[in-house]
């Protein structure tokens, strides 16, 4: 359940009509509500609730200071990928100790960076990680609290891009082989061994590959353990499905009870990495229609709705043909019409939607892009200059906006003509 709902034909965010945002923020806008970021984060959290656990957001899929303040309020700790993602969770006030690390490409400076903040774990990803984590925290004089992601080789059976645990896939050790880093790292000085941690997909439908992954990390636990290692962390990763569409998603409380009940006979204190199922519905996207046009001459009349957010402001359609729902804002009658949303960028990739039968949209009219709260912001980027858009929060009656859109100035900043130009 979310708070995007329509009151007398007019799409609101919890008490606040989106239409009176769009006046004062212009669009296009990201909008999240604060009531649904609290009931997910809490509707997830709480499955665990009686085991030692720590629910680290995926910092990746929605990184905005505001949003990760408010799961530090609730307890919550980060998932990072990047030192920026460090620097953001610490800003937000996620104390250190409630972060965790992934990752393949850490850079010797991140991983200082990690080790200065003195961080919950590093999931290190490969051999060389490790050489060089040990190396970094012996330079500093600390010891490095290590998991390894090990790779199971489970399919995820979600998209090719976002699947993430098989062995053709980077991503962490194959399972086969992580009991020899694991006997090699346990004999370093300046790395300590406390977790495993494993992540196989994101926008996953079926609980099945969660168990079968958990069987798999359950027996490797074990295998340690026969080799005088123990384990005190272990981390399941993130993974849960959202609805965009038709998908039929296991309910956060069937994953929990699935792993509760998997996971009774052990010791250890779980980590979870969610970030879609958290932020995915708790967001939209609002976008206002510049233009429609039609193009006759093909094989058939195509229609097409120009809408002032493109690509680079929501790039999951383009990236992975990703289906996001788009309803108007100001519910209109009219005639629907099959049409393709696209965006201003000059690239034929750039759409929003195909095919779809959208009511009569007008000049002017806004559209609100559903389930954009996940890889939506996080994945904008400047293509064709355009400045990034604003983020708002609603909370009950009143919004804010938790960031700016960007400026023209922003657009260059950093940018310089070289002197040998001038002369
Ligand atoms: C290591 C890791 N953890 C957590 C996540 C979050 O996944 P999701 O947003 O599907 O919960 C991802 C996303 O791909 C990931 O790569």
């Amino acid at each position: 359940m979310n708070h995007f709902q329509y009151k007398n034909g007019e799409l609101f965010c919890e008490d606040v009509a989106v239409a009176d945002i769009a006046k004062e923020v212009g669009t296009p806008f990201y909008l999240y509500s604060r009531a649904t970021l609290n009931r997910h984060f809490q509707a997830f959290d709480s499955g665990f609730e009686g085991l030692d656990h720590i629910t680290c957001f995926a910092v990746k899929s929605c990184s905005n200071v505001a949003i990760l303040s408010l799961f530090a309020r609730l307890g919550g700790g980060a998932d990072i990928v990047s030192g920026g993602e460090l620097f953001r969770a610490l800003h937000a006030g996620i104390g250190p100790k409630k972060i965790i690390y992934s990752g393949v490409g850490k850079t010797e400076e991140e991983l200082r960076y990690g080790l200065e903040a003195g961080i919950l774990l590093f999931n290190v990803e490969s051999e060389q990680e490790l050489q060089r984590l040990n190396r970094v925290a012996s330079e500093m004089g600390v010891t490095a609290p290590i998991s390894f992601r090990v790779n199971p080789d489970v399919d995820a059976k979600t998209h090719a891009y976002i699947s993430t645990g098989l062995a053709k896939n980077k991503f962490g050790i194959p399972i086969q082989e992580a009991v020899e880093l694991y006997v090699q790292a346990d004999a370093m000085e300046h790395v300590e061994v406390r977790g495993v941690s494993c992540h196989i997909g994101s926008q996953l439908t079926l609980i099945s590959p969660f168990i079968e992954a958990l069987r798999k990390i359950k027996a490797f636990v074990a295998r340690l353990g026969d080799r005088g290692i123990s384990i005190q962390y272990i981390d399941l990763g993130g993974g849960v499905g959202i609805i965009y569409d038709d998908e039929e998603p296991p309910h956060p409380k069937e994953y929990a009870d699935a792993i509760r009940e998997e996971l009774s006979d052990l010791k250890a204190t779980l980590i979870f990495e969610p970030g879609r199922v958290i932020v995915g519905n708790a967001g939209i996207m609002v976008t206002e229609v510049q233009y429609t046009k039609s193009n006759r001459g093909g094989e058939k009349e195509k229609h097409f709705v120009v809408v002032d957010a493109g690509m680079n402001d929501l790039t999951r359609p383009s990236l992975y043909g990703a289906f996001h729902a788009i309803q108007p804002v100001v519910e209109a009658d009219g005639d629907p019409l099959v049409v393709d949303v696209v965006g201003p960028i000059c690239e034929t990739g750039d759409f929003l939607a195909k095919d779809r039968e959208l009511p009569a949209v007008q000049q002017g009219d806004l559209l609100a892009v559903m389930s954009a709260g996940a890889y939506g912001f996080t994945m904008a980027s400047n293509y064709n200059s355009r400045p990034r858009a604003a983020e708002v929060m609603v909370d009950g009656e009143q919004f804010e906006i938790i960031r700016e859109r960007e400026s023209m100035e922003a657009l260059i900043r950093g940018e310089k003509i070289p002197g040998f130009l001038e002369k």
